[in-house]
Protein backbone atom coordinates (compact mmCIF):
# COMPACT_ATOMS: atom_id res chain seq x y z
CA UNK A 1 0.00 0.00 0.00
CA UNK A 2 1.23 3.72 -0.52
CA UNK A 3 1.46 6.27 2.11
CA UNK A 4 1.27 9.80 1.19
CA UNK A 5 2.42 12.63 3.54
CA UNK A 6 0.40 15.23 2.88
CA UNK A 7 -0.40 19.20 4.04
CA UNK A 8 3.46 19.76 4.03
CA UNK A 9 4.02 23.40 4.41
CA UNK A 10 7.60 23.16 3.24
CA UNK A 11 8.87 20.07 1.54
CA UNK A 12 12.62 20.95 1.49
CA UNK A 13 15.54 19.26 -0.17
CA UNK A 14 13.87 18.11 -3.03
CA UNK A 15 16.11 16.83 -6.07
CA UNK A 16 15.02 16.05 -9.86
CA UNK A 17 18.40 14.84 -11.26
CA UNK A 18 20.53 13.05 -9.26
CA UNK A 19 23.68 14.98 -8.30
CA UNK A 20 27.24 13.84 -7.04
CA UNK A 21 27.48 16.33 -3.93
CA UNK A 22 26.79 20.02 -4.11
CA UNK A 23 29.85 22.22 -4.01
CA UNK A 24 31.09 26.10 -3.89
CA UNK A 25 28.37 28.55 -4.87
CA UNK A 26 25.45 26.11 -5.43
CA UNK A 27 25.79 25.21 -2.02
CA UNK A 28 23.63 28.20 -0.90
CA UNK A 29 20.71 27.01 -3.38
CA UNK A 30 18.61 24.21 -2.17
CA UNK A 31 15.41 23.32 -4.16
CA UNK A 32 12.26 22.65 -2.37
CA UNK A 33 8.14 23.18 -2.87
CA UNK A 34 5.54 24.77 -0.74
CA UNK A 35 2.22 22.67 0.26
CA UNK A 36 3.30 19.82 -1.25
CA UNK A 37 3.17 15.95 -0.68
CA UNK A 38 5.63 13.12 -0.58
CA UNK A 39 4.06 9.64 -2.10
CA UNK A 40 5.82 6.55 -0.87
CA UNK A 41 5.64 3.02 -1.64
CA UNK A 42 7.86 0.43 -0.50
CA UNK A 43 10.19 2.18 1.60
CA UNK A 44 11.21 4.50 -0.73
CA UNK A 45 10.09 7.99 -2.20
CA UNK A 46 7.87 7.71 -5.64
CA UNK A 47 6.15 10.69 -5.98
CA UNK A 48 6.32 14.77 -4.35
CA UNK A 49 4.79 17.63 -5.50
CA UNK A 50 2.63 20.43 -4.58
CA UNK A 51 -1.09 19.59 -3.06
CA UNK A 52 -2.76 21.03 -6.31
CA UNK A 53 -1.55 18.21 -8.16
CA UNK A 54 -1.77 15.41 -5.66
CA UNK A 55 -5.44 16.39 -5.28
CA UNK A 56 -5.92 15.33 -9.43
CA UNK A 57 -4.29 12.42 -9.35
CA UNK A 58 -4.40 10.65 -6.24
CA UNK A 59 -6.07 7.20 -5.20
CA UNK A 60 -7.58 8.07 -1.72
CA UNK A 61 -8.84 4.53 -0.65
CA UNK A 62 -6.06 2.40 -1.16
CA UNK A 63 -3.52 4.86 0.46
CA UNK A 64 -2.33 5.50 4.04
CA UNK A 65 -2.22 9.18 4.66
CA UNK A 66 0.15 11.07 7.25
CA UNK A 67 -1.21 14.81 7.46
CA UNK A 68 1.99 16.69 8.83
CA UNK A 69 -0.47 19.35 9.76
CA UNK A 70 1.32 22.33 8.44
CA UNK A 71 5.02 21.25 9.61
CA UNK A 72 8.19 20.50 6.96
CA UNK A 73 9.49 17.65 5.40
CA UNK A 74 13.19 17.63 5.68
CA UNK A 75 15.40 14.45 4.43
CA UNK A 76 16.96 12.65 7.33
CA UNK A 77 20.44 13.53 8.42
CA UNK A 78 23.35 11.85 7.33
CA UNK A 79 26.21 11.53 9.91
CA UNK A 80 29.12 10.64 7.81
CA UNK A 81 32.03 11.06 11.30
CA UNK A 82 30.16 8.93 14.53
CA UNK A 83 32.27 6.96 17.32
CA UNK A 84 28.87 6.05 18.48
CA UNK A 85 30.11 2.58 20.12
CA UNK A 86 31.86 3.77 22.76
CA UNK A 87 31.47 2.48 26.96
CA UNK A 88 31.14 5.09 29.44
CA UNK A 89 31.56 8.72 29.72
CA UNK A 90 34.70 10.70 30.20
CA UNK A 91 33.09 14.20 32.54
CA UNK A 92 36.12 13.90 34.83
CA UNK A 93 38.11 14.87 31.69
CA UNK A 94 35.90 17.45 30.67
CA UNK A 95 36.31 19.14 34.35
CA UNK A 96 40.14 19.19 34.14
CA UNK A 97 39.90 20.74 30.81
CA UNK A 98 37.82 23.46 32.66
CA UNK A 99 40.68 23.35 35.06
CA UNK A 100 42.87 24.14 32.77
CA UNK A 101 44.25 21.23 31.05
CA UNK A 102 44.33 20.70 27.42
CA UNK A 103 42.79 17.70 25.53
CA UNK A 104 46.64 16.90 25.02
CA UNK A 105 47.63 16.89 28.64
CA UNK A 106 44.93 14.34 29.25
CA UNK A 107 45.85 12.13 27.07
CA UNK A 108 49.62 12.37 28.05
CA UNK A 109 48.12 11.58 31.49
CA UNK A 110 46.90 8.12 30.52
CA UNK A 111 43.20 9.62 29.73
CA UNK A 112 41.91 10.46 26.50
CA UNK A 113 41.28 7.70 23.93
CA UNK A 114 43.10 5.31 25.75
CA UNK A 115 40.40 6.03 29.36
CA UNK A 116 37.99 4.54 26.36
CA UNK A 117 39.89 1.99 25.44
CA UNK A 118 40.09 0.26 28.88
CA UNK A 119 36.28 1.20 29.39
CA UNK A 120 35.42 -0.88 26.08
CA UNK A 121 37.84 -3.89 27.45
CA UNK A 122 35.48 -4.24 30.57
CA UNK A 123 32.58 -4.63 28.72
CA UNK A 124 30.82 -7.87 26.80
CA UNK A 125 29.92 -7.37 23.29
CA UNK A 126 26.50 -8.12 24.41
CA UNK A 127 26.27 -5.18 26.75
CA UNK A 128 27.65 -2.99 24.28
CA UNK A 129 25.29 -3.66 21.31
CA UNK A 130 22.61 -2.75 23.92
CA UNK A 131 24.15 0.24 24.92
CA UNK A 132 24.47 1.53 21.60
CA UNK A 133 21.28 0.24 19.73
CA UNK A 134 19.96 2.55 23.06
CA UNK A 135 22.23 5.64 21.73
CA UNK A 136 21.64 5.27 18.24
CA UNK A 137 17.59 5.44 18.84
CA UNK A 138 17.83 8.17 20.26
CA UNK A 139 19.53 9.89 17.31
CA UNK A 140 17.05 8.70 15.15
CA UNK A 141 14.63 10.62 17.03
CA UNK A 142 16.68 13.41 16.64
CA UNK A 143 16.89 13.25 12.60
CA UNK A 144 19.29 11.54 12.02
CA UNK A 145 18.51 8.55 9.41
CA UNK A 146 21.77 7.16 7.90
CA UNK A 147 25.26 6.77 10.42
CA UNK A 148 29.13 6.12 9.79
CA UNK A 149 30.36 4.13 13.42
CA UNK A 150 34.33 3.51 13.68
CA UNK A 151 35.62 1.47 15.72
CA UNK A 152 38.69 2.70 17.36
CA UNK A 153 38.17 2.39 21.49
CA UNK A 154 39.34 -1.16 21.31
CA UNK A 155 43.21 -0.67 20.53
CA UNK A 156 43.67 -4.68 20.58
CA UNK A 157 42.61 -7.17 18.10
CA UNK A 158 39.61 -8.60 20.30
CA UNK A 159 38.33 -5.68 21.41
CA UNK A 160 38.25 -3.71 17.91
CA UNK A 161 36.42 -6.83 16.54
CA UNK A 162 34.04 -6.78 19.68
CA UNK A 163 33.37 -3.07 18.35
CA UNK A 164 33.49 -3.67 14.95
CA UNK A 165 30.75 -6.78 15.46
CA UNK A 166 28.43 -4.11 17.56
CA UNK A 167 28.48 -2.02 13.83
CA UNK A 168 27.38 -5.08 12.35
CA UNK A 169 24.71 -5.44 14.44
CA UNK A 170 23.38 -2.55 14.35
CA UNK A 171 23.57 -2.39 10.41
CA UNK A 172 21.34 -5.32 10.51
CA UNK A 173 18.92 -4.33 13.51
CA UNK A 174 18.46 -0.82 13.43
CA UNK A 175 15.93 1.14 10.59
CA UNK A 176 18.95 3.84 10.02
CA UNK A 177 21.22 2.91 7.36
CA UNK A 178 24.78 2.08 9.04
CA UNK A 179 28.44 2.13 7.55
CA UNK A 180 31.21 0.75 9.44
CA UNK A 181 34.61 2.36 9.53
CA UNK A 182 37.81 0.06 10.83
CA UNK A 183 39.90 2.89 13.28
CA UNK A 184 42.55 0.37 14.21
CA UNK A 185 45.04 3.55 14.14
CA UNK A 186 43.04 5.91 16.20
CA UNK A 187 46.03 5.85 19.23
CA UNK A 188 48.80 3.62 20.30
CA UNK A 189 48.00 1.36 23.28
CA UNK A 190 49.82 1.15 26.31
CA UNK A 191 51.24 -2.19 26.02
CA UNK A 192 52.73 -1.12 22.47
CA UNK A 193 54.06 2.41 24.42
CA UNK A 194 57.65 3.01 21.91
CA UNK A 195 56.37 0.30 19.81
CA UNK A 196 54.24 2.31 17.56
CA UNK A 197 55.20 -0.14 14.21
CA UNK A 198 54.63 -3.12 16.11
CA UNK A 199 50.90 -2.12 16.37
CA UNK A 200 50.47 -1.23 12.84
CA UNK A 201 51.87 -4.53 11.91
CA UNK A 202 49.14 -6.25 14.20
CA UNK A 203 46.73 -3.96 12.90
CA UNK A 204 47.95 -4.87 8.98
CA UNK A 205 48.45 -8.52 9.67
CA UNK A 206 46.20 -9.77 11.88
CA UNK A 207 43.18 -7.31 12.25
CA UNK A 208 42.93 -6.77 8.52
CA UNK A 209 42.70 -10.16 7.51
CA UNK A 210 39.60 -10.92 9.96
CA UNK A 211 37.95 -8.11 8.94
CA UNK A 212 38.02 -8.99 5.46
CA UNK A 213 37.06 -12.69 6.03
CA UNK A 214 33.86 -11.81 7.68
CA UNK A 215 32.58 -8.39 5.77
CA UNK A 216 33.22 -6.24 9.64
CA UNK A 217 33.91 -2.33 7.60
CA UNK A 218 33.18 -0.28 4.94
CA UNK A 219 36.40 2.34 4.97
CA UNK A 220 39.72 2.70 7.02
CA UNK A 221 40.35 5.64 8.84
CA UNK A 222 43.41 6.88 11.01
CA UNK A 223 44.40 9.81 13.32
CA UNK A 224 46.91 11.46 11.44
CA UNK A 225 48.03 13.66 14.14
CA UNK A 226 51.51 14.63 16.09
CA UNK A 227 51.77 12.19 19.03
CA UNK A 228 49.22 9.46 17.05
CA UNK A 229 50.51 8.28 13.54
CA UNK A 230 52.12 10.45 10.98
CA UNK A 231 52.14 10.68 7.08
CA UNK A 232 54.02 7.49 6.78
CA UNK A 233 51.93 5.27 9.23
CA UNK A 234 48.78 6.38 7.35
CA UNK A 235 49.95 5.68 4.18
CA UNK A 236 50.80 2.11 4.81
CA UNK A 237 47.02 2.09 6.57
CA UNK A 238 45.21 3.21 3.28
CA UNK A 239 46.76 1.08 1.10
CA UNK A 240 46.52 -2.12 3.38
CA UNK A 241 42.73 -1.19 3.80
CA UNK A 242 42.56 -0.20 -0.06
CA UNK A 243 44.11 -3.67 -0.78
CA UNK A 244 40.89 -5.47 1.08
CA UNK A 245 38.22 -3.06 -0.65
CA UNK A 246 38.33 -0.61 1.95
CA UNK A 247 38.09 2.90 1.12
CA UNK A 248 40.06 5.60 3.14
CA UNK A 249 37.79 8.14 6.23
CA UNK A 250 40.86 9.99 7.78
CA UNK A 251 41.41 11.91 10.92
CA UNK A 252 43.55 15.01 9.67
CA UNK A 253 44.41 18.65 10.45
CA UNK A 254 42.46 18.49 14.05
CA UNK A 255 45.84 20.29 15.93
CA UNK A 256 48.53 20.39 13.58
CA UNK A 257 48.64 20.65 9.56
CA UNK A 258 51.07 17.86 9.02
CA UNK A 259 50.70 16.31 5.23
CA UNK A 260 47.77 14.43 6.27
CA UNK A 261 45.27 15.56 3.67
CA UNK A 262 47.80 15.06 1.05
CA UNK A 263 48.35 11.45 1.97
CA UNK A 264 44.75 10.64 2.15
CA UNK A 265 44.10 12.24 -1.21
CA UNK A 266 46.79 10.61 -3.01
CA UNK A 267 45.31 7.21 -1.83
CA UNK A 268 41.61 8.20 -2.66
CA UNK A 269 40.04 8.41 0.24
CA UNK A 270 36.42 9.18 0.09
CA UNK A 271 36.74 12.05 3.18
CA UNK A 272 39.33 14.25 4.98
CA UNK A 273 37.64 14.86 7.89
CA UNK A 274 38.26 17.63 11.17
CA UNK A 275 40.36 20.15 9.33
CA UNK A 276 40.35 22.95 11.98
CA UNK A 277 44.11 23.60 11.12
CA UNK A 278 44.32 24.41 7.24
CA UNK A 279 47.22 25.30 5.44
CA UNK A 280 46.83 26.73 1.78
CA UNK A 281 48.71 23.20 0.17
CA UNK A 282 46.20 21.32 2.08
CA UNK A 283 43.25 23.49 0.31
CA UNK A 284 45.19 23.02 -3.15
CA UNK A 285 45.00 19.42 -2.52
CA UNK A 286 41.30 19.20 -2.32
CA UNK A 287 40.51 20.74 -5.51
CA UNK A 288 39.56 18.77 -7.99
CA UNK A 289 39.51 15.31 -6.44
CA UNK A 290 36.67 13.14 -5.27
CA UNK A 291 37.24 13.62 -1.71
CA UNK A 292 34.43 15.02 0.70
CA UNK A 293 35.91 17.53 3.02
CA UNK A 294 33.82 17.09 6.50
CA UNK A 295 33.80 19.64 9.38
CA UNK A 296 32.78 18.59 12.89
CA UNK A 297 32.16 22.10 14.78
CA UNK A 298 30.41 20.11 18.32
CA UNK A 299 33.87 18.76 18.60
CA UNK A 300 35.63 22.44 18.48
CA UNK A 301 32.55 23.59 20.37
CA UNK A 302 33.56 21.05 23.10
CA UNK A 303 37.12 21.44 23.39
CA UNK A 304 37.65 24.78 22.71
CA UNK A 305 39.55 24.92 19.84
CA UNK A 306 39.70 26.22 16.52
CA UNK A 307 36.37 26.19 14.34
CA UNK A 308 37.58 24.75 10.71
CA UNK A 309 37.38 27.73 7.76
CA UNK A 310 33.89 26.30 6.56
CA UNK A 311 33.96 29.70 3.84
CA UNK A 312 36.96 28.69 3.28
CA UNK A 313 36.21 25.72 1.71
CA UNK A 314 33.23 27.27 -0.33
CA UNK A 315 34.90 30.00 -1.65
CA UNK A 316 37.05 28.17 -3.41
CA UNK A 317 34.48 25.91 -5.06
CA UNK A 318 34.95 23.21 -2.97
CA UNK A 319 31.81 20.95 -1.26
CA UNK A 320 31.58 20.69 2.70
CA UNK A 321 30.00 17.98 4.22
CA UNK A 322 29.08 18.36 8.27
CA UNK A 323 28.94 15.74 11.01
CA UNK A 324 28.62 15.19 14.72
CA UNK A 325 31.50 13.53 15.60
CA UNK A 326 29.86 11.69 18.00
CA UNK A 327 32.52 10.32 20.71
CA UNK A 328 32.92 10.55 24.46
CA UNK A 329 35.99 12.47 24.62
CA UNK A 330 35.69 15.35 22.48
CA UNK A 331 31.81 15.36 21.41
CA UNK A 332 29.51 13.94 23.49
CA UNK A 333 26.46 14.48 21.47
CA UNK A 334 25.18 13.10 18.21
CA UNK A 335 22.20 15.33 17.83
CA UNK A 336 22.55 16.68 14.17
CA UNK A 337 20.30 19.59 14.82
CA UNK A 338 22.86 21.66 17.25
CA UNK A 339 25.39 20.57 14.54
CA UNK A 340 23.60 22.39 12.47
CA UNK A 341 22.74 25.38 14.22
CA UNK A 342 26.22 25.73 15.67
CA UNK A 343 27.66 25.84 11.81
CA UNK A 344 25.26 28.87 11.12
CA UNK A 345 26.45 30.39 14.42
CA UNK A 346 30.29 29.47 14.34
CA UNK A 347 31.09 28.30 10.78
CA UNK A 348 28.97 31.20 9.66
CA UNK A 349 27.43 29.04 7.10
CA UNK A 350 23.44 29.78 5.73
CA UNK A 351 20.63 27.81 6.26
CA UNK A 352 20.83 26.29 2.53
CA UNK A 353 24.56 25.71 3.00
CA UNK A 354 23.63 23.20 6.10
CA UNK A 355 21.13 21.77 4.73
CA UNK A 356 23.52 20.73 1.97
CA UNK A 357 26.06 19.95 4.07
CA UNK A 358 24.18 17.57 6.37
CA UNK A 359 22.35 15.59 3.94
CA UNK A 360 23.50 15.34 0.07
CA UNK A 361 27.57 16.16 0.83
CA UNK A 362 27.31 13.95 3.97
CA UNK A 363 25.51 11.34 2.16
CA UNK A 364 28.46 10.98 -0.45
CA UNK A 365 30.94 11.16 2.69
CA UNK A 366 29.47 7.72 3.01
CA UNK A 367 29.18 6.96 -0.22
CA UNK A 368 25.47 6.87 -0.17
CA UNK A 369 24.63 9.71 -2.14
CA UNK A 370 22.76 7.22 -4.49
CA UNK A 371 19.87 6.64 -2.18
CA UNK A 372 19.48 8.70 0.61
CA UNK A 373 20.11 12.82 1.13
CA UNK A 374 17.32 14.33 -0.60
CA UNK A 375 13.70 13.80 -1.45
CA UNK A 376 14.47 12.56 -5.04
CA UNK A 377 11.97 9.60 -6.46
CA UNK A 378 14.04 6.17 -5.94
CA UNK A 379 15.77 7.15 -2.74
CA UNK A 380 14.78 5.41 0.66
CA UNK A 381 11.97 7.18 2.39
CA UNK A 382 13.69 8.43 5.17
CA UNK A 383 12.85 11.89 6.16
CA UNK A 384 11.53 14.19 9.33
CA UNK A 385 8.50 16.16 9.62
CA UNK A 386 8.63 19.12 11.82
CA UNK A 387 6.61 20.97 14.35
CA UNK A 388 5.10 23.99 12.43
CA UNK A 389 7.36 26.50 12.29
CA UNK A 390 7.71 30.03 9.92
CA UNK A 391 10.34 29.34 7.40
CA UNK A 392 12.88 26.62 7.30
CA UNK A 393 15.57 28.75 8.63
CA UNK A 394 13.45 28.68 12.10
CA UNK A 395 15.10 24.97 12.68
CA UNK A 396 18.72 26.12 12.92
CA UNK A 397 17.57 29.57 14.78
CA UNK A 398 15.95 27.90 17.04
CA UNK A 399 18.63 25.97 18.74
CA UNK A 400 18.10 23.61 21.59
CA UNK A 401 14.92 22.98 20.54
CA UNK A 402 13.57 19.94 19.47
CA UNK A 403 11.56 20.86 16.47
CA UNK A 404 10.74 17.27 15.44
CA UNK A 405 7.58 15.35 15.15
CA UNK A 406 7.80 12.35 13.39
CA UNK A 407 10.62 10.38 11.90
CA UNK A 408 10.17 8.35 8.88
CA UNK A 409 12.83 5.51 8.38
CA UNK A 410 12.18 3.13 5.08
CA UNK A 411 8.98 4.49 4.66
CA UNK A 412 7.50 3.46 8.16
CA UNK A 413 6.84 6.09 10.59
CA UNK A 414 9.33 5.16 14.12
CA UNK A 415 7.74 4.75 16.98
O1 LIG B 1 37.44 12.64 16.27
N1 LIG B 1 40.51 12.96 17.16
C1 LIG B 1 40.43 11.76 17.32
N2 LIG B 1 39.35 11.08 17.69
C2 LIG B 1 38.15 11.60 18.23
C3 LIG B 1 38.20 11.89 19.68
C4 LIG B 1 38.65 10.78 20.49
C5 LIG B 1 38.47 10.90 21.96
O2 LIG B 1 38.88 11.88 22.59
O3 LIG B 1 37.92 9.93 22.51
C6 LIG B 1 37.71 12.82 17.43
O4 LIG B 1 37.64 13.93 17.94
FE1 LIG C 1 36.33 11.52 15.10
Amino acid sequence: MKTVIKNISCLVQTEKNRRKWVCGKDMDNIDKIYDAFVEIEEGKISAFGSMDEWMGISDWNNTNIIDAEGGMVFPSYCDSHTHLVFNGSREEEFNDRIKGLTYQEIADNGGGILNSAKKINEISEDELFEISLERLNKLIKLGTGAIEIKSGYGLSMDNEIKILNVIDRLKKTSPATVKSTFLGLHAIPKQFKGEKNKYIDLVIDKILPLIEKNNLADFIDVFCEEGYFDTKDTDRILKAGKKIGLVGKTHVNQFNSIGGVKVSIENEALSVDHLETMKEEDFNSLIGTNCMPTLLPSCSFFLGIPYAPAKEFINRGLPIALASDFNPGSSPSGNMNFVCALACIKLKLTSEQVINATTINSAYAMGLEKELGSIMVGKKANLFITKPMPTYKYLHYSFGENLINKVMLNGKIIK
